[in-house]
């Protein structure tokens, strides 16, 4: 029997509540799935609870959880503090159709961790935010174009579409309009002088970009071309936004604007933001911002730009932000999902010395990545995180044959990570979990061997 069907036939065993709901489900969603990501052969797991670091599935297996709600999850799952602010709202209703206190504290938690967040305009997720930032850079400069970069991901919305896993050459996923398509531009990540030609032509907006790179870091982005993409920016009259989805609030208090002290004129926000509930933001410059401000348009005699929404700034998100703001901008949470993401990267590298693989772990801040690396290939972490390495390089060694059998072994033995392959870690991970994890890829990759 093959290690494919010897890992399929274990794991259908251990899961089979799971698997009768993934056969339920097909009858009721596309591919029986809610979100692309949550693919997984043979059938993916169907979660019942989950506190910390940890989750169980409908058949009761536990498994230390480098998901993480997609990112959502800095502080761990149902931190306790969240979870009450949560429950005291819902008691209090979850939708005034009119304005409330807690937008407003949420916002000012949102402005002291972010100094460039001047003002703020809340959404209901990720996606919207980075739309609304989107409209409103064109609306501000007047100008048509977008430049984003190749692999860099901004939501599923119709500007962000393609060029994330496929279509890299610029032409519409299915779906898309080419005349939108004409109006982004796509650049490959790293390549500053081939940004810099391409505003110099004119008629762009803005770039916007992941500041540490596609994928939390998977293709790492240099600091140094953070910087470099500023002064471009400013001196061709484009706007730098930044998405920081996933950065905010986790690589530092104040993101990745803070920690490299790069101020974008827009930001886009969500995941930790609101603590593991629905919701995003777009925040940034006043001047910019004051463009969904109908008395200011009206005083300037400008026309303003529209935004809805009806779940922006609900109470119950706004309950969960403003607990996880509040941890997380008086404690040490970013540094201890980082600390913990470091060691499990080192010893992951170690692991992979000690058995004879040639794959690497990197990343930075609370994030790994593995590279799967072919037989002969030697590559040096530094060259991973370095933000020069080929981004091609790092898609095809995602697509490694032995890759979902290693996420397969790693569910057997209780550890649940992403399949690009890699993981988000939580402040809330322990010793424990570090040691778990470390045995589960052994016997996972012993068995691959
Ligand atoms: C960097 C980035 N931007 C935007 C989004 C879209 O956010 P949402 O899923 O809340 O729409 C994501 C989601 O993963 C993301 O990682």
């Amino acid at each position: 029997m093959s290690l494919a069907s010897t890992l399929v036939g274990e794991y259908s065993s251990r899961t089979r509540r799971s698997r009768e709901l993934a056969e339920e489900a097909l009858a009721s969603f596309p591919g029986g799935i809610v979100h692309d990501a949550r693919f997984f052969r043979p059938h993916p797991i169907y979660v019942e609870r989950a506190a910390g670091s940890r989750k169980w599935d409908v058949d009761g297996n536990e498994y230390v959880d480098y998901v993480g709600g997609h990112g959502a999850m800095l502080l761990g799952h149902a931190h306790p503090q969240v979870t009450a602010g949560v429950q005291r709202q819902l008691e209090y209703g979850t939708h005034y159709g009119a304005c409330g206190e807690l937008e407003l504290r949420w916002a000012q938690l949102v402005q002291r961790l972010m100094p460039a967040a001047e003002l703020v305009r809340f959404t209901s997720s990720g996606t919207e935010a980075t739309l609304l930032a989107i409209r409103l850079a064109r609306a501000f400069t007047g100008k048509a174009k977008i430049l984003r970069f190749n692999t860099h991901f901004h939501g599923w919305h119709d500007h962000a579409a393609f060029g994330i896993s496929s279509h890299h050459d610029g032409t519409p996923t299915p779906g898309v309009l080419t005349a939108l398509s004409e109006q982004v531009l796509l650049c490959d990540p790293g390549d500053m002088v081939e940004v810099e030609r391409l505003l110099a032509e004119g008629d762009v907006a803005a770039v916007i970009l992941e500041p540490t790179g596609a994928t939390w870091g998977q293709v790492p982005f240099a600091a140094s071309d953070l910087h470099k993409l500023r002064a471009i920016t400013r001196k061709l009259d484009t706007l730098l936004i930044f998405d920081e989805v996933v950065t905010g609030f986790r690589c530092s208090p104040g993101g990745a604007q803070t920690l490299y002290d790069v101020a974008p004129d827009l930001t886009t926000l969500a995941k930790v933001l609101a603590g593991g509930m629905p919701g995003g933001a777009v925040t940034g410059r006043r001047d910019i911002l004051k463009l969904l401000d109908a008395e200011a348009c009206r005083r300037e005699g400008l026309e303003k730009v529209p935004h809805h929404g009806t779940y922006n700034a609900n109470p119950a998100s706004a309950a969960a932000g403003i607990a996880a703001l509040t941890i997380i901008g008086s404690t040490d949470a970013c540094e201890r999902a980082s600390n913990f993401a470091a060691r499990l990267r080192n010893e992951l590298n170690v692991l992979f010395e000690q058995i004879g693989f040639t794959w690497r772990a990197y990343g930075a801040f609370s994030a790994f990545h593995i590279y799967a690396s072919g037989h002969d290939e030697r590559v040096e972490v530094a060259e991973l995180d370095s933000g020069r390495f080929d981004y091609r390089k790092i898609k095809a060694a995602a697509q490694h044959p032995l890759i979902p059998e290693l996420c397969l072994a790693l569910r057997i033995h209780g550890v649940d990570i992403f399949g690009w392959p890699g993981g988000t870690v939580s402040s809330v991970h322990t010793d424990e979990d570090l040691e778990q994890t470390v045995d589960a890829f052994r016997k996972a990759l012993q068995a691959i061997k």
